[in-house]
């Protein structure tokens, strides 16, 4: 047996028990009379001792010879430490060890196994099997446990069904490229990675499971971000006889558990935010409602004076920045900088200061009156003490700048308290959006998504205005899930791919299986899928989710541990008739 108990599991209750612990070296004090070794484990670190006069003259030589993350399994009783450590749940006791037994050496760490290690991010994933020794990093992968656990019983418990979809598959179109696979048994022919199990597990309402989800790995090849992964981790979802109503009341209780039950707190009920208000407040279709500074249009107060800027924009947009009349030019000049950086793109920045006598003071105090900030105070929530930031341009542009700018604000003002859970459903999303590139129509979603019945006339009339029953769900300012009411027949969907500018040829080609299913009684259904690496990331006050999926790739793509992807021998290639000359 290689233990009697784990390494953070003994107390001054276990003094004069003889147990045996295994574990790594966590840290070798040598004090030559006596040496204390922490051992760790997943549980925990438990000190041992060795002293001249309690402890066989034969360990003592052994003991000194064992360093950093060795592998060794000691006997010895518990006793009562003489100088205890509050800060860890073994420490006020050690174990006087009467045998030890090294099980496995190791060689010296690239980087320091302790909470604040030294090793930057390439060597940690390049030796994270070492990472995951990290309390950081053990403890998301055992958080990430958790949420899944929770998510599993509940939706089970709600009569939803776990079924596994196939990962060979072909193309399911959501937005990004997919990873293919080559068939050697069908020369030239590839399958397609899911981006999601959508097409399946809208099948298996035509199945009749009635309720299904499962939790899914899915693949996209699209450029990484923190809070984006190639291949990701889904609870995807799908109910059969659902309006959007009831999708959202389901869900909305599958979070609401999840949030409670892992923070202590009961969220209440989620707020509602329509796509176009969430644009039009926030200038973003996943606002952070953790904090105000909700846009304020100001094109009817702004445009009325000599101020051309202004008068020849699209937009003039402000926000209020609380407490900011306490920021310097100086600060004010390098945050205007900041909106004029490339990425952001804005071509300049106007600031009103509200003084605390309630007057104001401008950039553009030579076009405007102090009539005029009022009302522009007004429209953007301004009070004594508070910054209005005005950016102007085409809307389309300055909504994103504007959002840019605000996070920016918030993030400076601490009001984004990773501990604050503000979820938010974003609804009413349009169902398509135009694509000047490709001159073409994509689905908002994906091309499964119902329009709203009341807007069907306009399906062929003005399908830029057509609104799908599609819903997000947004944690503090990300995305955490996403969903929609499906189309269930034949002739809508047909028209759905016809308006996305695909062929009946290839429409048929790619979804004929469907559209064949949607002939065979499919009933009404709906559904959505979350992103747990997002979901665990956020819930455990973070936005990387790499920190919390246990072998991520990095930012390009690759797996640096175990160095993919990589070359495959010429032998392999043949077999799959592949041909790279054409990359050389
Ligand atoms: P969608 O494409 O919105 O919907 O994806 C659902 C959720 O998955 C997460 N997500 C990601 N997480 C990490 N890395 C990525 N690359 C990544 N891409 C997406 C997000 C997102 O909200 N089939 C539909 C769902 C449905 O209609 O039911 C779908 O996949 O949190």
């Amino acid at each position: 047996m290689y233990r009697t108990h784990h390494c953070g599991e003994l107390n001054t209750k276990h003094i004069g028990t003889a147990v045996t612990l295994s574990g790594w070296v966590q840290k070798n004090r040598d004090k030559g009379s006596v040496i204390w070794i922490d051992l760790r484990d997943r549980y925990g670190i438990t000190q041992l001792i060795f002293d001249e006069a309690r402890t066989s003259e034969t360990l003592m030589p052994l003991a000194k010879t064992l360093g950093r993350e060795f592998v060794i399994q000691a006997t010895g009783t518990v006793i009562e430490r003489s100088s205890k450590n509050p800060n860890i749940s073994t420490g006020d006791i050690e174990i006087l060890v009467t045998d030890l037994k090294c099980l496995n050496q190791s060689k010296t760490p690239p980087f320091t196994i302790e909470d604040d290690t030294d090793g930057g991010d390439t060597l940690r994933m390049q030796y994270r099997y070492l990472d995951i020794r990290r309390n950081p990093i053990k403890n998301n992968l055992i958080f990430r446990h958790r949420i899944a656990q929770l998510v599993r019983n509940y939706l089970s418990e709600q009569h939803f069904i776990e079924v596994e979809t196939p990962v060979l598959i072909k193309s399911t179109p959501e937005g990004a490229r997919d990873f293919v696979v080559p068939s050697r048994m069908n020369p030239g022919q590839f399958y397609a990675l899911p981006q999601s199990p959508q097409t399946f597990k809208q099948l298996l309402m035509v199945g009749g499971m009635d309720r299904y989800f499962q939790i899914v790995k899915c693949f996209r090849d699209e450029d990484l971000r923190a809070d984006r992964q190639p291949e990701f981790t889904q609870i995807d979802c799908e109910m059969a006889f659902v309006e959007q109503e009831d999708i959202l009341e389901t869900f909305e209780g599958l979070t609401r558990h999840v949030i409670a039950t892992v923070t202590g707190n009961d969220p209440g009920v989620f707020p509602r935010m329509t796509y176009d208000d969430a644009m039009k407040r926030f200038g973003n279709d996943k606002p952070d409602i953790r904090f105000g500074m909700a846009f304020g249009e100001l094109n009817a107060v702004t445009q009325q004076k000599d101020f051309q800027v202004f008068n020849q924009s699209e937009l003039v947009v402000g926000i209020a920045v609380p407490k900011a009349n306490e920021l310097t030019r100086k600060d004010i000049d390098q945050l205007t900088d900041w909106v004029k950086r490339p990425q952001i793109g804005a071509s300049g920045m106007v600031y009103v200061r509200c003084l605390e006598d309630g007057s104001f003071k401008s950039s553009v105090d030579k076009f405007y009156d102090q009539d005029d900030f009022k009302a522009w105070a007004k429209i953007t929530g301004a009070s004594a003490g508070d910054l209005i930031l005005v950016l102007s341009g085409d809307t389309q542009k300055v909504r994103p700048q504007m959002s840019a700018l605000r996070m920016e604000m918030a993030e400076r003002l601490g009001l984004r308290d990773p501990k604050v859970f503000a979820p938010l459903w974003v609804v009413d999303f349009p169902l398509l959006e135009w694509d000047e590139a490709s001159e073409r129509y994509h689905a908002m979603h994906h091309p499964f998504t119902a329009p709203k019945p009341e807007h069907m006339a306009l399906l062929h009339t003005n399908p830029s205005a057509v609104n799908a029953n599609a819903y997000d769900l947004v944690l503090n300012g990300n995305e955490i899930g996403g969903g929609s009411i499906r189309i269930h027949d034949k002739t809508t969907q047909s028209q759905m791919f016809d308006l996305l500018g695909f062929t009946p040829e290839e429409a048929k080609s790619q979804f004929g299986f469907l559209m064949n299913a949607f002939e065979f009684g499919a009933p009404p259904h709906g559904g959505i899928a979350f992103g747990l690496d997002r979901l665990v990331a956020i819930l455990g006050g973070q936005e990387t989710i790499r920190e919390f999926i246990a072998f991520p790739k990095n930012n390009t793509g690759r797996d640096i541990m175990i160095d993919a992807p990589s070359a495959i021998d010429q032998n392999q290639l043949n077999e799959l008739y592949l041909n790279l000359k054409t990359i050389e």
